[in-house]
């Protein structure tokens, strides 16, 4: 029930995740509240949400977290989120990783697939990246539905100042790399770089354009 009881890295992984999933696209709301509120001076003993934890030991940390999540916030990290049915998607995901960590070994790299990991916490991770790269085959002349699913979700949460960029495998038509794009460039990411399209499974020669891709796109977000 206190904030002083429980192991601090969960209580700020929740915390978190909150923000992320719930206050960001009321950022400057929040960053107006809190100062509207610290103006007054009010000694504060104890903040006791409507839900959530009670913060009574030095209370103010958790205002002074929102102050810092509320300016557009992000991380020295990139965030990869995919789909795939046969793997050829998720294997580019993991050579673009590479490639991101060969052109910068500071950057955090994340990988999750979409249709695999709870929402909440992949967009928790899109919330800590200052950019994100995300992938699906092309089916049906568009994308698989857990990264349709996210397109939606990122749309609605507003996030600024981050970079994007789409990838993925086809096998006639290809249609889901525009459709990333449209929806990443409608949520209001930058697109740093065009998209990378391959045909089929990727062989070695394709990987190595995946690694490129992904040492041009952490260019693009330093
Ligand atoms: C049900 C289904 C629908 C597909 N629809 C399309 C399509 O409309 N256009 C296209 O270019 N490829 C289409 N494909 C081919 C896939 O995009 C291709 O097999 C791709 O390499 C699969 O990627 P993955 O290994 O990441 O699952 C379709 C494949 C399946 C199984």
């Amino acid at each position: 029930m206190f904030n002083d009881l429980v192991n601090q890295d969960e209580l700020y992984y929740e915390a978190l995740k909150y923000y992320a999933n719930i206050l960001t696209p009321f950022n400057k709301q929040v960053t107006k509240k809190i100062a509207e509120i610290l103006a007054l001076n009010l000694p504060v003993a104890m903040i006791r949400p409507s839900h959530g934890i009670i913060w009574r030991q030095n209370p103010l940390q958790i205002v002074e977290r929102y102050q810092q999540w509320a300016q557009n916030y992000q991380e020295n990290q990139i965030t990869i989120v995919y789909d795939t049915m046969w793997n050829g998607t998720r294997k580019m995901a993991e050579a673009i990783a590479a490639g991101i960590q060969e052109a910068d070994s500071q950057v955090q790299v994340k990988l999750f697939n979409s249709a695999r990991t709870d929402k909440n916490d992949i967009l928790s991770e899109v919330f800590k990246a200052k950019g994100i790269l995300v992938g699906s085959p092309t089916v049906n002349r568009g994308v698989l539905s857990s990264v349709g699913r996210f397109l939606e979700e990122i749309r609605g949460l507003s996030f600024k100042e981050k970079k994007a960029a789409a990838f993925g495998t086809y096998g006639w038509s290809g249609e889901s790399m525009a459709t990333i794009t449209k929806g990443l460039s409608e949520a209001g990411f930058t697109i740093a770089t065009d998209g990378l399209r391959l045909l089929w499974n990727p062989d070695a020669e394709s990987l190595a354009r995946c690694a490129d891709f992904g040492k041009a796109f952490a260019i693009s977000c330093q």
